[in-house]
């Protein structure tokens, strides 16, 4: 599993361009990339500024010495590199298993190339039918979210705390996860995303449409490969 990931993540980092802005996005495939822009910090003098989507990769670049931006001081990010929970045939994505999704769609939405690193396994017929939505909810909102989830067809779950079963999972920003299961998969993805927006309550989905240009599969025997997609 890892040598997909570590395969993926190497090769978009080396996508990137001295004297860039760079979105770095979350997630254990994301860590190889981290690993990758660090070598060639030391080894070829590689000038960037990244911007970070969790506070979770803002300290593992600090430890690898990457140098970092906030959304306070860059306007525009010319890359981004982020991992996916599922992607399909047209680059709609499931994102948001790492907890970080509204930060990921902030930067995504200001990035003028998106790459997205992945293994084989993530690359999906339908949305939904491997991996369960991510939706954020403001802890407030939540029965009244998961109810109007539920109108809609999913079967939503709040998310835990990984140490304490009892404590809800709280994100970056102090709000809750419901993960949210469709039976059948999600058949319009982009219709969900306008669904979901409307309930009040709702920070953000997990459903990334119209965001992702490029994706690198990593395989497991080591190799990777980008592919991009075709410009409407
Ligand atoms: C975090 C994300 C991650 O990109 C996604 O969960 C993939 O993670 P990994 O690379 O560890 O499989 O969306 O919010």
């Amino acid at each position: 599993m890892s040598e997909s990931k570590r395969a993926a993540g190497r090769l978009a980092a080396d996508l990137v361009e001295s004297g860039t802005i760079v979105g770095l996005g979350t997630g254990s495939t994301v860590f190889f990339v981290l690993e990758r822009l660090s070598e060639r910090i030391r080894e070829e003098g590689l000038t960037i500024q990244g911007v970070p989507t969790s506070v979770d990769t803002e300290t593992k670049a600090g430890t690898f010495g990457i140098p970092l931006a906030t959304l306070d001081e860059v306007s525009a990010i010319d890359m981004t590199i982020d991992g996916a929970d599922e992607i399909d045939g047209g680059y709609q994505m499931i994102k948001g298993g790492g907890g970080a999704l509204l930060r990921e769609k902030v930067v995504a939405s200001l990035s003028s190339r998106m790459v997205i690193v992945i293994g084989a396994d993530k690359v999906v017929e339908r949305l939904g039918t491997t991996f369960d939505l991510p939706v954020e909810v403001v802890p407030f909102a939540r029965s009244v979210v998961q109810r109007r989830i539920e109108a809609l067809g999913g079967a939503p779950t709040l998310r835990t705390d990984k140490e304490n079963s009892r404590a809800a999972y709280l994100t970056d920003n102090g709000n809750e996860i419901l993960d949210v299961h469709f039976e059948a998969g999600i058949a319009d993805a982009s219709g969900l995303e306008r669904a979901l927006a409307e309930i009040p309550g709702v920070v953000e989905s997990g459903l990334f449409i119209g965001l992702a240009h490029d994706m690198v599969v990593g395989q497991e025997d080591g190799s990777a490969e980008l592919s991009s997609k075709a410009r409407q």
